[in-house]
């Protein structure tokens, strides 16, 4: 363990996970280390669960406000929601348990971008009581090197009066060097990010933290989440052969080039679908500045394809979490996990001129795309880093299946039920059908590529509601507010959105 804790002092407090819950009051807002299934605490969130479940039996409040970098697992948030131990959660989740415990009111949660999460806590908006973040190790002088994840671990710890942390064996020591912290000055002296190419380095291999506000360590050696993906099916493959046919026309057109196209791409089976045919394209030495190091982008970075990957987590699948154990060192010299304000700016987002890919619910008939709210109301996981690329890219661009839930639900609707990236952000969009581009084209113009991507089962429909709109007297955006909501009001009444 002296080679996990190379601090003396520290050695000292070392203590069981439910000990060290006892730091942990009832109304304390906990920073959490965690983004995507990885680098999540292990151990602390099932003792602050379990110490929950004794103060309620007793007849005790308890609950606590959660922020992590963004979803974790459901050893993390699943066991926090279940033992209905969170008051306040942000900036993300993804978890089945909370999910629910969200939509019913049970807890609160606020929907925040991800690059401005940091930023809320540095500048003093949330105060943070007590940071648990996962290391590999603490060096001599106290500092952490983090796990498969960065997040928000710099604020946190900053912001924190105490800090517990969770050493996992699990994690390989190799991963150090691997880190890129470097810590945006608070206001009035910020200063310009001097990264200008995703590969760029900035900053330590560790965190600097004051070692004397440590009060608690604990061991754990439990793998990351690492859900496997599921194997392409026909329409994943066709939406990313879609989305190649929309770079190669980029290219064609003179706007991009075979070398060093730069992606963000969000997590998923349809995105890891896309990675896979970049594996066969024409394209060489691209480069990701992204959130997320996925399945994909390992296999392009061993195929030679992709040379530097910058984000701030992993989120693999098992096989490829346990690969990359085992040969960390020779990834460090291709793949950067920084602070999430950093891998999520928009000012480097926009300098470095990336190509943003996301998944969404729906998109309306002008390009307004809802990412977080199933018919309007009903949360699913959140904005994540959508909105941070989403804006500042070069070109953003959804991808997504053209129906869901066995075809009752269409994705392309007349009118977005919820809106997270408006008309004036999103520029394509991508189902199995094409892609519809709709950068340089007035709202009417955009109408007929958005029908032309839709599920040819509801293309009749989404025909009649605009032929409707077109009778009403504003035409800019034409719409028939009374029946603008058609398909989401048949689908509550009927299960499905098909008027057949
Ligand atoms: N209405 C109801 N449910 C819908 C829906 C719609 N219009 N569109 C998708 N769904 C459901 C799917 O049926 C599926 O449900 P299931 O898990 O019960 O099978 C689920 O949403 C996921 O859809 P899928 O088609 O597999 O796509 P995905 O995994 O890419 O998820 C989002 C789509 C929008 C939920 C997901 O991309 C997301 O949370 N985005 C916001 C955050 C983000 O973009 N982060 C990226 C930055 S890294």
């Amino acid at each position: 363990m002296s080679e996990r804790i190379a601090n003396a002092a520290l050695q000292g407090k070392v203590m069981s996970a439910e000990e060290a819950a006892q730091f942990i009051d009832n109304g304390a807002t906990v920073g959490m280390s965690g983004f995507t299934g990885a680098g999540y605490p292990k151990a602390l969130p099932t003792a602050i669960a379990e110490r929950a479940k004794k103060e309620h039996a007793a007849g005790n409040d308890y609950k606590i406000n959660v922020l992590t970098g963004a979803s974790t697992a459901p050893d993390c948030d699943g066991v926090l929601a279940e033992a209905d131990a969170i008051n306040y959660r942000a900036p993300y989740q993804s978890d089945p348990s909370m999910r629910k415990a969200i939509n019913s009111a049970a807890m609160k949660y606020q929907d925040i971008h991800l690059s401005h999460m940091g930023m809320l806590v540095q500048q003093n908006f949330i105060d943070v009581d007590v940071a648990v973040i996962e290391a590999v190790r603490i060096t001599e002088e106290g500092n952490v090197v983090p796990s498969s994840a960065v997040g928000n671990n710099v604020e946190y710890m900053d912001a924190a009066d105490k800090i517990i942390i969770e050493i996992n064996e699990w994690q390989s020591l190799e991963l150090e060097g691997m880190h890129d912290i470097w810590e945006m000055p608070k206001l009035p002296n910020r200063v310009p990010i001097p990264i200008t190419k995703p590969g760029d380095r900035i900053g330590t291999p560790y965190i600097e933290v004051d070692p004397e506000k440590i009060v608690a360590i604990v061991k754990t050696d439990e793998a990351d989440r690492n859900a496997p993906f599921k194997p392409a099916d026909e329409i994943s493959e066709k939406i990313a052969g879609n989305f190649l046919d929309f770079l190669e026309a980029e290219v064609a057109a003179g706007r991009l080039s075979y070398d060093g196209y730069i992606m963000q791409s969000g997590v998923g089976n349809v995105p890891n679908a896309v990675m896979a045919g970049l594996l066969d394209s024409k394209f060489n030495n691209i480069q990701a500045y992204t959130e997320v190091i996925q399945d994909g982008m390992v296999d392009l970075i061993d195929s030679g394809k992709m040379t530097v990957a910058s984000a701030t987590s992993f989120s693999l699948s098992p096989e490829y979490a346990h690969k990359m154990n085992e040969e960390a060192s020779n990834y460090r010299e291709h793949i950067i996990l920084r602070p999430q304000q950093i891998s999520n700016h928009p000012e480097v987002i926009r300098r470095v001129g990336l190509i943003a890919t996301n998944g969404m619910i729906e998109s309306d008939i002008y390009g307004n795309i809802n990412s977080t709210n199933v018919s309007g109301t009903r949360m699913m996981n959140g904005i994540g880093g959508s909105g941070d690329f989403t804006r500042n890219a070069y070109i953003s661009s959804f991808i997504s299946p053209s129906e869901a839930k066995d075809g009752k639900i269409s994705t392309i609707v007349p009118f977005a039920s919820h809106i997270d990236h408006t008309e004036h952000d999103a520029m394509v969009v991508i189902t199995e059908y094409g892609y519809a581009d709709l950068r340089g084209l007035a709202p009417r113009d955009r109408v007929a590529k958005m029908i032309a991507i839709a599920h040819p089962d509801y293309r009749a429909q989404l025909e009649e509601y605009y032929e409707r709109a077109l009778k009403g007297k504003a035409l800019h955006t034409p719409h028939d507010l009374g029946t603008a909501f058609s398909f989401h009001i048949n689908l509550a009444e009927n299960g499905t959105m098909r008027l057949d």
